[in-house]
């Protein structure tokens, strides 16, 4: 697997916070949050670390599909003709998702976003989700797996400007 890029200092800080609100009572940080884990991945980094997320949260874990899903050809961003190229430099660009609408969400504070790091930047592929789903009071905790880089959520800022 590729270096994982995931934002454990947030994530920490989330498990942190649960147990201060609980005056340092011995609990259970798994069962205190009240998150959902959502996700996109291509080939299967970011779905495994999104596991891993829910699994020690005890949270329920939902993947984006795209209604086209991508393939190996379409991931090709060495061609500056493949899907993925054409896509990246379309200001209109829209990636339909099969499902925008998860069990759980309403009622969640945090929502764990992950997808993999594309061109620098979260893949445009969680747009269609956090435009559709109204993040007011939660904190979005955006999560990435990437071969190198280092990330930023800029793009995810100005899409759900009612999210922390
Ligand atoms: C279109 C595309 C662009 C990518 N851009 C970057 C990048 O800018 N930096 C990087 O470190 N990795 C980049 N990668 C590698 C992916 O971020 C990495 O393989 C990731 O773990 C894939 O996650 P997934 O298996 O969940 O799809 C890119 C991959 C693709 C397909």
């Amino acid at each position: 697997m590729n270096k994982w890029l995931i934002s454990l200092s947030l994530l920490s800080g989330v498990v942190l916070c649960s147990c201060g609100s609980t005056n340092n009572e011995n609990v259970n940080p798994n069962t205190d949050v009240n998150a959902i884990v959502v996700y996109f991945s291509a080939t299967g980094n970011t779905e495994e670390v999104a596991n891993m997320i829910g699994t020690y949260l005890d949270s329920p874990v939902y993947e984006l599909e795209p209604v086209d899903r991508y393939t190996n050809e379409d991931l090709d961003y060495n061609s500056s003709t493949s899907r993925v190229s054409i896509e990246r430099n379309d200001p209109n660009r829209f990636v339909e998702l099969v499902n925008t609408d998860f069990e759980g969400f309403d009622s969640a504070d945090y929502v764990f976003l992950g997808a993999p790091i594309w061109w620098g930047n979260l893949s445009w592929v969680i747009e269609d989700f956090v435009l559709s789903n109204d993040f007011t009071g939660k904190t979005i905790i955006p999560f990435a797996t990437a071969s190198s880089s280092n990330f930023n959520v800029e793009n995810l800022k100005h899409l759900s400007s009612e999210a922390t």
